[in-house]
């Protein structure tokens, strides 16, 4: 055997920072090399994702235990691996998406799949003997990161109705003042905060739970937030917005609900005040401004908002490649959110990763709303010189591990790391 052959591929099952269970998997290779894949888990989870395989008994962790992924690991993925070249990780994605059989890894589960595709990526580098960035890719650019402040809608039971408000530090010169800058806006908001509530906690990312009336009132504390820092809002910080729409979409009617303001809005009206939001608000970046089936409204937004705003689809593009070409030819985004078990394999995550930069539209890494003590997603953003990461919130060590990873492999890269910041923009935006 050579020693990149795959030996032996073994899973159990982990718990996620909700404390869900999830897989962990280990792959070991022939000259002892070995690598872990540790799998996240969304909440706002799109329709058109790769399906997460659980056990759905509810006698057993609620019905969310995921045993029937570890065996399809153990005793049908694992067996048919054996004695394949971790360093092939194209042939090895695509063998497991042939064992499955389905567009949506439906059957062996993507939960499984990409447990393994991860540990195969992570024992080639450890083959290799070099970090996981340098392993997946050539790249050498650090992110900017967009950090959420407030977190809204599935990871705050709803309290209020949009998702996500973050902040990208878009006048940092290098990564450790988008830290310095992100920490002094992060508790200046929580000291805003605790005024409103005293009873303030944090939401599922690590943002301030909310506790307001209207969805806007965020807008206010983020405002507030960055002048109680010293910054300038869209000079020093801009704001980025994720409204994870398909949650707030009742397709049967195309109508938009605010449940917290008791509103219905047609996708005219909601586009509007999306747009409305972007023009008031020093915002450089909104997620899901609408629904993923909702297209006559994506091209609203596109319309209004494309040159002045960063318009990423999530839901929209679930990192799938023929999902993310349409919404090329039909210029619905400019940028795409890529999270790997959206689509369940490392090689089609980096495919997806390519033709979003070759489209000249811009890649967002993205964490899930229930993460592990991982890091992969960061030397990801690395190795493929995605230019910005997205990993929730500035507390909680499922967070920080992926901020704090960007300042190792800095270290890591020496002279050769570079980080250009807000010019990340400038192929998708005019005056940046
Ligand atoms: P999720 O949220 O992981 O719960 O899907 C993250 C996002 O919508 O970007
Ligand atoms: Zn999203």
């Amino acid at each position: 055997m050579n020693h990149t052959q795959i030996q032996s591929i073994d899973a159990w099952q982990i718990y996620d920072s909700r404390g869900n269970p999830t897989v962990e998997v280990r792959v070991v290779l022939a000259g002892g090399a070995a690598g872990h894949g540790l799998v996240p888990s969304g909440a706002s989870t799109g329709q058109f994702e790769a399906l997460e395989l659980r056990d759905r008994d509810p006698q057993c962790f609620g019905g969310k235990s995921v045993y029937k992924a570890i065996a399809n690991v153990r005793q049908v993925l694992g067996p048919q691996l054996v004695g394949m070249d971790a360093l092939d990780q194209a042939a090895i994605d695509r063998r497991m998406i042939e064992l499955d059989g389905t567009d949506n890894k439906s059957n062996l589960g993507a939960n499984a799949i990409l447990g393994i595709s991860m540990a195969v990526a992570a024992a080639a580098a450890d083959a290799r003997g070099v970090p996981l960035f340098a392993s997946l890719g050539e790249g050498t650019l650090l992110p900017l990161p967009e950090i959420q402040i407030i977190g809204g809608g599935a990871h705050a039971n709803h309290r209020i109705d949009v998702q996500d408000f973050l902040v990208i530090a878009v006048g940092a010169q290098d990564y450790e003042q988008v830290m310095r800058m992100t920490h002094d806006v992060y508790h200046a908001a929580g000291k805003i905060m605790r005024r409103l509530d005293g009873n303030v906690g944090l939401a599922d990312e690590g943002g301030y739970w909310p506790s307001f009336d209207r969805n806007d009132q965020a807008f206010d504390v983020v405002m507030q937030a960055i002048e109680a820092a010293g910054y300038h809002p869209g000079k020093d910080l801009a704001i980025s917005l994720d409204i994870a729409a398909s949650n707030l979409y009742d397709q049967q009617t195309g109508t938009y609900h605010f449940k917290l303001e008791n509103k219905v809005f047609d996708s005219q009206q909601f586009t509007d005040l999306i747009c409305d939001w972007c023009r008031r608000y020093p915002v450089i970046s909104v997620e899901d401004p609408v629904s993923d089936t909702d297209i006559a409204g994506w091209q609203r937004v596109h319309r209004e908002l494309a040159g002045r705003v960063q318009i990423v689809g999530d839901d929209l593009f679930t990192t799938s490649v023929p999902r993310i070409r349409h919404g090329i030819e039909n210029n619905l985004a400019n940028s795409v959110l890529i999270k790997l078990n959206q689509i369940g394999t490392v090689s089609e995550t980096i495919d997806a990763i390519r033709l979003t930069q070759q489209a000249g539209w811009l890649p967002l890494i993205s964490a899930r709303s229930g993460e592990t003590e991982d890091a992969f997603i960061t030397h990801l953003a690395v190795a493929t010189n995605a230019g910005q990461l997205k990993v929730g919130s500035f507390a909680r060590s499922e967070r920080m591990v992926k901020w704090n990873e960007v300042l190792r492999i800095q270290h890591a890269l020496g002279n050769r790391a570079h980080f250009i910041g807000r010019r990340i923009y400038d192929g998708i935006l005019k005056q940046t």
